[in-house]
């Protein structure tokens, strides 16, 4: 497959609709175009992706392109333009320069728009792709419902307990739906793109101890397929991974095994779908022994230019609060473009947080002092309790507002977030001065 450089057009309309998430269970979700998740947008790498966006909310909302390396003032996020208020319509546009598996996700009062339903898949192809006999996206959510399936609202003590845990809810999604069952035939291989959409839900995926192979993360294809039995994918994350071939009539659960971030819930086993595998089919599969190669960045040892530290502190108005570098909702220093950024990020914590850099992909070149087991592009990534990586990433010439913030968006919401510029040192104009200092207190919307 060439790269074609189409342009590729969809319109999004965001409303408020019924979804059936089982039969006969039935919620009032948000979403676009009148579904849970949104529609696949799909793309070739290089392609140019025109996405027309009405807003028939009763609220304004942003759309993010979580992962798509796009200029900033595509980034959909207040930070880079006015919310798109009830009635309004805003057109993205922006070329796909990496191929992979992204998402789009509602970037205003996240915490209430994505709960309800408002992200979708973005699925942008290689040359170099793997030959599979089938290519899917699966979209792993959850939702806390009430009894009378409305989106359960808490008391004092359960929204203190939610803004440290994350919301976590008892019905699971995958693509839109409860207990779904999956078909595919004997003898052939697919690829299953998977998105962590969850506010907060860690998925640790196991097959039942079913073997897969580990082929891309966020930012694309790895340097060679990696067998696995269990695969943490966190709020934010991306993996695709190869399955099968199985043999005829097999029969097993898609789950997620306990994972301890260290919250009020405890961590349980949960079944998320059914794969059931058919009658046997020819496979077209060819998958090479390497995809690509991934230079590195920067060596292990490389000198780091920031910190950036993720904490959790009591508070006497909020009980508890998120912060980066002591601050919620942080100011952090501009970067230049060209120059190499190594940042040192630490979670001083007692609890996990998946660090997510807006449009930008970043290497770890260490976590805890020890150097990662495989080169991979991410934009988000886990940081266990009282542990510290070191990335390096390249900010490219694409000047203008960027943040980056945990990806459990009621820490996000709660403060632990930073915007930061990147900036052009040939423009003929600085940002303003007071945008180029440290973190500082800042407003925060609670
Ligand atoms: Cu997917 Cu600012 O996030
Ligand atoms: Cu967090």
């Amino acid at each position: 497959m060439k790269p074609t450089n189409k342009t590729v057009e969809y319109t999004l309309e965001a409303s408020e609709f019924d979804w059936e998430i089982r039969p006969g269970k039935v919620i009032r979700a948000w979403g676009f175009n009148g579904m849970v998740p949104g529609p696949v947008l799909k793309a070739k790498q290089g392609d140019t992706l025109v996405v027309k966006v009405i807003n028939n909310l009763p609220e304004a909302t942003i759309v993010h392109w979580h992962g798509i390396r796009l200029p900033a003032s595509m980034d959909g996020t207040g930070e880079v333009q006015k919310p798109i208020e009830p009635g309004e319509t805003f057109e993205y546009r922006f070329t796909v320069p990496d191929a992979g598996t992204f998402w789009y996700h509602s970037h205003q009062n996240e915490t209430e728009q994505m709960e309800k339903g408002m992200y979708g898949g973005i699925v942008v192809e290689a040359e170099n792709d793997p030959v599979v006999d089938e290519d899917r996206i699966l979209l792993i959510d959850d939702m806390k419902l009430a009894k009378n399936n409305t989106f359960k609202r808490h008391g004092a003590i359960g929204r203190w307990m939610e803004r440290h845990d994350g919301r976590e809810g008892d019905t699971l999604l995958m693509n839109g739906k409860e207990a779904m069952t999956l078909y595919m035939h004997a003898g052939q291989v697919e690829r299953w793109r998977i998105v962590n959409a969850a506010s907060a839900r860690y998925f640790k995926l196991s097959l039942q101890g079913k073997p897969f192979k580990v082929i891309a993360t966020d930012g694309g294809l790895l340097e060679a397929p990696r067998t696995e039995t269990e695969l943490l994918i966190t709020p934010g994350e991306r993996f695709d991974i190869l399955v099968g071939p199985f043999d005829e009539w097999e029969v097993f659960h898609m789950e997620t095994l306990p994972y301890n971030r260290v919250t009020f819930a405890r961590p349980k086993k949960h079944k998320y779908a059914t794969v059931h595998v058919m009658e046997k089919k020819p496979s077209n599969a060819f998958i090479p022994e390497g995809f690509t190669q991934i230079p590195l960045l920067a060596a292990q040892d490389a000198a780091v230019n920031r910190k950036v530290k993720m904490s959790v502190g009591p508070s006497l108005k909020r009980g508890i609060d998120f912060l980066v570098n002591g601050e919620m909702h942080c100011q952090d220093k501009p970067v230049m473009v060209g120059d190499l950024q190594v940042w040192e990020i630490s979670n001083t914590s007692l609890m996990d947080h998946p660090f997510h850099l807006h449009g930008f992909f970043f290497q770890v070149l260490e976590e805890n002092g020890k150097a990662p087991e495989y080169k991979a592009w991410k934009d988000t990534y886990n940081l266990k309790p009282k542990s510290k990586i070191k990335i390096a990433w390249m900010p490219d010439n694409r000047p203008g507002r960027w943040m980056y913030h945990c990806h459990i968006l009621e820490h996000h919401a709660a403060g632990m977030m930073a915007h930061f510029e990147v900036v052009d040192p040939t423009a003929p104009v600085l940002p303003k001065q007071e945008k180029l200092h440290g973190c500082h207190a800042s407003t925060s919307s609670l």
